[in-house]
C-alpha cells in the first residue's frame, strides 16, 4: 500500500511539473503567405521555413505556423493578410504576389502592429529602382533576398568563360534567346539585363533573337524554347532562362529538336534545383546559379525570431548567389 502511494505521489509530482512546464511554454503564431505553391523554388523555400522553425523550438518556445498559398492572385493574398491580422499573428512572413501592391499590404500589417518579413520579391519604388525606403525604414519591417543582378552576371560569365565564348558558328556575335520569369519580379528584370551585360561588358557582341515571358514555369519554358528552335534553328547559340524550371523545359525542347547542349547550343538557368544539377553533370545544361533557399529561409526565420523577441533588426538581409558550372556541380553535389 505504501509503495502504491509513493508511486502515485511521484506520478502526481511529475504531472504537475509537466503542467507548469507547458503553462510556461510560449507559442508564437506565425503567418506565412507564399505567392504560389506550384513554384518549384518557392516550394523548397517554404518547406525549409517550416523545418527550420521546428529546429528552433524548445520546451519553452513553440511556433505555430499558418502557411497559405496565394495562388498567384493578389486579391487572395490580401485576404490572407487580413485573416492573419484578425487571427492576431505575432509575425508575418510574406512572399508578395505583386510587388506593385506592396505599399498597401505593408501598411495594413504595420498599422496592425505586426512585424513583417518580406521574402523573395523585393518591393521597389515608383521609379523601379529605389526601394520603398519609407516603408522598409520601419524598425518592424525588413526584406530578405538575394541580389538578382549577381545571378544574371554569373550566367553571362559562364558563357564568357566557354572556349568559344558562346559564339558557336564563329560569326563574331553571341546569338541568344531569353526566357524571362514573371516581369513583376525584379529577379526577372535583373537576370535578363545582367546576363547580357556581363557579355557586353567583357567586350563580346550579342544578338537577341527573341525575348519572351515564361513566368518561371517549366511547361511555358519548353513551349517558348520549342517555338524559337523552330523559328531560328541553328542561329540560336545560347538559351538564357531566368530560372531552372524554365531551363528544364528548354532542355526537353532542345533534345526534341535534336540539338546537343555543349556542342551546338548552350543552356543556362538559375536556382540550382536538383534536377538542373543532374542535367549539368550529364552535360545537358551548361550551368546554373545557386539561389540559396536554405540561407534565405534561415535568414528570414532568424529575423522573424528576433522581431518576436523585440530585438533590433536591419531593413535588408542579402544572401549570396553561387555560380554552378559543370566543374562546380561535380565537386559539390
Ligand atoms: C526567383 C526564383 C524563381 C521563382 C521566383 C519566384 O528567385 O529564381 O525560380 O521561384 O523567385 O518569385
Amino acid at each position: 500500500m505504501k509503495k502504491l502511494l509513493a508511486v502515485l505521489l511521484v506520478a502526481m509530482l511529475a504531472l504537475s511539473a509537466l503542467c507548469v512546464a507547458s503553462a510556461e511554454a510560449k507559442t508564437y503564431k506565425v503567418g506565412v503567405s507564399i505567392y504560389q505553391y506550384t513554384d518549384n523554388f518557392m516550394t523548397l523555400y517554404r518547406n525549409e521555413i517550416e523545418n527550420y522553425f521546428k529546429t528552433l523550438e524548445t520546451d519553452d518556445v513553440k511556433y505555430e505556423i499558418t502557411m497559405a498559398d496565394a495562388k498567384n492572385d493578389m486579391a487572395e493574398q490580401t485576404n490572407q493578410v487580413q485573416n492573419f491580422i484578425t487571427q492576431g499573428m505575432d509575425v508575418i512572413i510574406l512572399n508578395l504576389v505583386q510587388t506593385s501592391s506592396a505599399d498597401a499590404v505593408i501598411e495594413q500589417i504595420v498599422d496592425a502592429g505586426i512585424p513583417l518579413v518580406l521574402i523573395n520579391r523585393e518591393p521597389l519604388g515608383d521609379d523601379g529602382d529605389e526601394s520603398y525606403a519609407g516603408i522598409l525604414d520601419n524598425p518592424q519591417v525588413c526584406y530578405v533576398g538575394a541580389d538578382a543582378r549577381q545571378s544574371g552576371t554569373f550566367q553571362g560569365e559562364m558563357v564568357a568563360e566557354l572556349e568559344n565564348h558562346g559564339d558557336i558558328n564563329g560569326d563574331g556575335k553571341i546569338s541568344y534567346i531569353m526566357i524571362e520569369g514573371d516581369p513583376e519580379n525584379i529577379d526577372a528584370q535583373y537576370r535578363t539585363e545582367f546576363s547580357v551585360k556581363a557579355l557586353t561588358d567583357a567586350g563580346y557582341e550579342v544578338e537577341c533573337l527573341d525575348d519572351q515571358v515564361g513566368n518561371w514555369d517549366q511547361t511555358k519554358g519548353q513551349e517558348l524554347c520549342a517555338t524559337d528552335l523552330t523559328t531560328y534553328g541553328d542561329q540560336i547559340e545560347v538559351v538564357f532562362c531566368n530560372n531552372d524550371a524554365m531551363a528544364l523545359g528548354a532542355a526537353t525542347a532542345i533534345q526534341t529538336a535534336g540539338r546537343t547542349v555543349g556542342e551546338d547550343i548552350y543552356l543556362l538557368g538559375v536556382d540550382a534545383l536538383a534536377e538542373a544539377i543532374d542535367l549539368i553533370k550529364a552535360g545537358e545544361m551548361t550551368g546554373t546559379v545557386l539561389n540559396d533557399h536554405i540561407g534565405q529561409s534561415h535568414a528570414a526565420v532568424d529575423v522573424a525570431v528576433k522581431l518576436l523577441n523585440g530585438e533590433e533588426i536591419e531593413n535588408y538581409y542579402w544572401v549570396d548567389y553561387v555560380k554552378v558550372d559543370k566543374a562546380y556541380a561535380e565537386a559539390n553535389y
